[in-house]
């Protein structure tokens, strides 16, 4: 699909999805505690772990959706930058910073094309952002606003399942709702991102903690797949997330 076609596309699908939380959060209070981001999916508390001490550092929140990262990383003492090209979900997000009372810079852009100058940022936080994106532009972007000495960290679906891809595919689940165009990140796409990103690593996580995102949440997964991956960090390649991290 043409690049201006995908990004409207995008732009329209999150927009409307906008939409709708609109109206399930319009009576419920939008302050939260950070636990509350943090546990929502095993992998992110240690992704976040990958940032390091963000206090006083400058921070980009890619792709920031409804904004409970930009908050975390901006109760923990960043300044933080957050983008996304949905305005309504911006919309949501400054909502949900206001009510919890922190500061954040907010740009509605696309993250194919960063509005900000070389070397602009210590960290980069992305979440489910990089596999919406065109790995090679994105790519370049991100490397060219990170300063030396600065870590990016994204967490993404990873596509090198054949068993998940196939319940992808056929099983209706809740959240499953998708872009036309997203696909989760590969081997394939692993390699166009290390084109500008040449010392990303990857961490998997939920092998058997997939199983959870049908069942509900089993925490005790989450420790058998940490055990198992450390024994065989080669399972990685079936797990459901990736954390990528580049230190530059
Ligand atoms: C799956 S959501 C993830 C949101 C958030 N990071 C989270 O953890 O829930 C993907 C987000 O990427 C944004 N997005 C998609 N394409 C984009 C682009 N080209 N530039 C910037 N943001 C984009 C969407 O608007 C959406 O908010």
């Amino acid at each position: 699909m043409p690049r201006l076609s995908r990004l409207r596309h995008e732009q329209a699908f999150h927009d409307e999805q906008a939409r709708r939380r609109a109206l399930d959060l319009a009576d419920r209070s939008l302050v939260f505690a950070d636990d509350d981001y943090l546990d929502h999916e095993t992998w992110i508390r240690p992704a976040f772990a990958r940032l390091g001490d963000v206090r006083g550092r400058r921070i980009l929140d890619l792709g920031c959706g409804h904004g409970m990262a930009a908050i975390v990383l901006a109760r923990r003492g960043a300044r933080v930058t957050a983008l996304d090209l949905s305005t309504g979900y911006l919309h949501e997000a400054r909502a949900r910073a206001r009510a919890n009372g922190v500061d954040i810079g907010w740009v509605a852009a696309d993250g194919e094309r960063l509005p900000f100058a070389d070397a602009t940022f210590d960290g980069i936080w992305g979440n489910a952002v990089l596999h919406h994106l065109d790995l090679d532009l994105a790519g370049r972007e991100l490397r060219r606003v990170l300063r030396p000495g600065g870590v990016a960290v994204f967490c993404e679906p990873w596509g090198e399942n054949p068993l998940l891809g196939w319940a992808r595919r056929a099983l209706p689940y809740a959240g499953k709702q998708r872009t036309p165009d997203e696909m989760p990140l590969d081997q394939g796409g692993l390699a166009v991102l290390r084109h500008s990103l040449p010392t990303l690593t990857l961490e998997g996580h939920q092998l058997l903690g997939m199983i959870g995102r049908v069942l509900g949440p089993r925490p005790w997964l989450a420790r058998v797949d940490g055990w198992l991956l450390r024994q065989a960090p080669w399972l990685q390649r079936w797990c459901r997330y990736v954390v990528l991290t580049e230190r530059v």
